[in-house]
């Protein structure tokens, strides 16, 4: 529908046609009147009929200061719950460490839920394992992929069961006190995220199932597109059966195709799309709403809320995928399709916070929608402050990520993934001196296939990029001889979160590996004798001396600058957001004060960073360091113009040619 850029079949419309649901039995034994339950068509807080306006937003991608103003934006919207998912690779970055609870700052959601009931907003919990979300391999952090006998992941794969149990049980330990049981606002939890569109391994989500059930003593529920496969595949005993997507065909496959009344009750839209995800590219749009889709969604919420039904828009607020936090969508051409850091999506709060021509339509047709004595207790839209705008500020090439210290650095025959080298994300560089006793010239194969975005380098000098993004990347040829260096330097540009199953024979969810895999060959030569250095990049390199000035021959380049901010016009730190913008790069990354805000990239659509006030030091004396890394400098060098950062107070949407792009022949 709307989503017009991905074809997935779970996102196809159905035919609306009226039916009844039948009666389900209540999830909860309890002989008092539950927290929170539901009958046959309604739920229930505390006995009394419950309809869900709620909307999603991830804490995860927002800085916690900000919390409480988005929240109390989407209350003031009209809505009365937030959905959000919670991304395991953060919670627990390496097996068995725990990086969540009080005091964790984005990852404190027991936290974001108590400040989402100060506003009057109750919660659903969407805790994966597997979330989707555009988010780096759907949720899973990096190690899974070598944890040893673990052979699928979503199934009842003992090892990747212990794991995932093990995980929903640490998260519950944060959150169980938040249940609305315990006067807290969490009301369901989901189980899985779509599973039905992936495989129908039931055993698999009946144990996720006993393993929430174990946990918390609220009802659970499944979300899936509205088809009957996806249905069949996702839906789980006991446990409500939830549809996203289009309501009409929605509601209407959960009539058709949810049979067992033990998965029966209310019906809600789980994920209804305002709007739509951005992907890299230089034919990729910015998603923003045009007049007829808010009128559709307009329709669509009138349709949904009159008959007392319930619904979550998917997203109100998306936020960032700040740092390396972004996925990427598999097509069914073999390409791979990265989300832009920006997670704006076209939502009714943009990705900055601010309320949107969406968010204000949307709004008044709620309000209309709700009776008096609700509609009254709507409070009045927080305003929106102004963006910061940063002249110019100046940077000066300090290091060559070449010469940068690696977290591992590895003396191997043959290259190793870079899991394998217990790195998750970021950059790593593959090194070898080639030794033959006669010239080598023929194309440069990285391995099984680009993991993603491959800068190919002979002596410090790139020759070719072999990009992943495109059906068929740039043929790179390479002449080496005797003593030459040949570098690769690859880029994790984000694992794959969803593939269309229908479409593809490989499960690309089984395949996460970046890096290079398999054998670096030249003209079908194999060369052994690797040199790997890892480079996560979680923070900047410290200053390394440039040990050749000439930028340009140095590789790619780390640039620093500084500025400083005046005292905002209140405490609101929100007046100091910007939107960062590099405008002779290429291809790279921005810290500011050490925080990673993520990628840019001169395709587009997005050509500024979002950079929350939160992390800025604010006082004229105080000074704020910016670092870029330029991935390819000697671009900058060729347009012979400053290399700064630039702070916009009204964003740009662009898309650029691709200077890397392949030759088309
Ligand atoms: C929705 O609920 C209200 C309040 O209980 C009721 O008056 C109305 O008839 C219901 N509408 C439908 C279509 O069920
Ligand atoms: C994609 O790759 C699969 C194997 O993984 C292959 O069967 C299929 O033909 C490929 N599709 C295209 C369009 O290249
Ligand atoms: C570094 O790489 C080696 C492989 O050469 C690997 O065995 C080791 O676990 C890695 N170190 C870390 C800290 O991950
Ligand atoms: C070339 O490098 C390979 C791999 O490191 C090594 O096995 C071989 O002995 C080297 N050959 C010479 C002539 O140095
Ligand atoms: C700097 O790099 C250039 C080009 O690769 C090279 O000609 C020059 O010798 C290098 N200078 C030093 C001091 O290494
Ligand atoms: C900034 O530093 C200068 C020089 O030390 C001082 O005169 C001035 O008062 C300081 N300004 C503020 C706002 O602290």
């Amino acid at each position: 529908m709307l989503l017009s850029t991905i074809s997935i079949a779970l996102w196809t419309t159905c035919l609306w046609a009226a039916s009844s649901a039948s009666p389900a039995s209540t999830p909860t034994t309890s002989a008092a009147t539950p927290a929170f339950t539901y009958n046959a068509n309604s739920f229930l807080l505390h006995g009394a009929p419950y309809i869900i306006i709620g909307g999603q937003m991830d804490p995860q991608r927002v800085p916690p200061e900000y919390w409480p103003d988005r929240l109390a934006k989407v209350r003031a919207m009209g809505l009365n719950t937030i959905f959000s998912y919670v991304y395991w690779n953060l919670m627990e970055p390496q097996l068995g460490t725990w990086a969540g609870g009080s005091g964790s700052g984005s990852n404190d959601i027991a936290r974001f839920m108590m400040l989402a009931q100060e506003a009057g907003l109750h919660v659903v919990l969407r805790p994966g394992p597997y979330i989707c979300g555009e988010r780096e391999w759907g949720g899973f952090p990096a190690w899974l992929s070598q944890v040893t006998d673990l052979k699928t992941v979503r199934s009842h794969d003992p090892s990747f069961l212990e794991k995932a149990t093990s995980y929903l049980t640490r998260l519950a330990a944060d959150l169980k006190d938040t249940q609305v049981t315990k006067g807290g606002p969490l009301l369901m939890v989901q189980v899985e995220n779509e599973y039905g569109s992936y495989g129908k391994d039931h055993v698999y989500t009946s144990a996720l199932r006993d393993v929430l059930r174990a946990n918390y003593d609220i009802p659970l529920y499944t979300n899936d597109g509205g088809v009957d496969w996806t249905l069949a595949g996702g839906s789980v005993p006991g446990v409500l059966a939830v549809v996203d997507g289009d309501p009409r065909g929605g509601f209407n496959a959960r009539r058709l195709y949810i049979k067992d009344a033990s998965m029966l009750g209310p019906l809600l839209d789980g994920e209804y799309y305002t709007l739509a995800p951005d992907f890299w590219g230089t034919t990729q749009p910015h998603n923003v709403p045009n007049t007829q889709q808010t009128a559709a969604f307009a329709r669509d919420l009138e349709y949904v809320l009159r008959a007392n039904n319930s619904i979550s828009l998917y997203m109100v607020h998306g936020g960032t995928n700040f740092g390396w936090g972004n996925g990427a969508l598999w097509r069914n051409n073999n390409v791979s399709a990265p989300f832009t850091t920006s997670y704006d999506y076209g939502a009714p709060i943009d990705e900055s916070g601010r309320t949107t021509t969406l968010y204000t339509q949307l709004r008044k047709t709620i309000l209309g929608l709700l009776p008096e004595k609700e509609r009254a207790a709507v409070p009045t839209p927080p305003p929106n402050v102004p963006h910061m705008a940063l002249p110019a500020v100046t940077l000066t090439p300090y290091a060559s990520l070449f010469d940068t210290t690696p977290t591992n650095s590895s003396s191997i025959a043959s290259p190793l993934t870079m899991e394998a080298l217990g790195q998750a994300y970021g950059l790593i560089l593959y090194e070898h001196i080639y030794n033959g006793t006669s010239p080598l010239q023929g194309v440069l194969l990285p391995g099984d296939r680009p993991r993603d975005r491959v800068l190919v380098y002979v002596n410090s000098r790139r020759v070719g990029v072999i990009d992943s993004t495109y059906e068929r990347p740039a043929t790179v040829t390479v002449t080496l001889k005797a003593g030459d260096r040949l570098q690769l330097l690859v880029e994790n540009l984000g694992r794959v979160d969803y593939y269309s199953q229908e479409a593809t024979t490989a499960n690309m969810l089984l395949d996460p590996y970046k890096g290079v895999r398999g054998e670096v060959t030249v003209g079908g030569t194999t060369l052994h004798g690797w040199t790997s250095k890892s480079h996560p990049l979680e923070v900047p390199p410290t200053s390394e001396p440039l040990k050749n000035t000439t930028v340009g021959n140095l590789g790619p380049t780390f640039y620093r600058g500084t500025f400083s901010v005046d005292t905002p016009p209140s405490t609101e730190t929100a007046y100091l957001d910007t939107f960062l913008s590099v405008p002779a790069g290429t291809k790279g990354a921005v810290w500011v004060n050490g925080f990673h805000l993520g990628r840019y990239w001169v395709v587009g659509p997005q050509q500024s960073l979002y950079l929350p006030g939160t992390i800025l030091k604010v006082g004229v004396n105080q000074t704020n360091e910016v670092v870029v890394l330029e991935l390819e400098p000697e671009n900058v060098v060729a347009k012979k113009i400053p290399f700064t950062v630039v702070g916009l107070a009204d964003r740009v949407w662009a898309n650029h040619p691709d200077p890397d792009a392949p030759l088309r022949l």
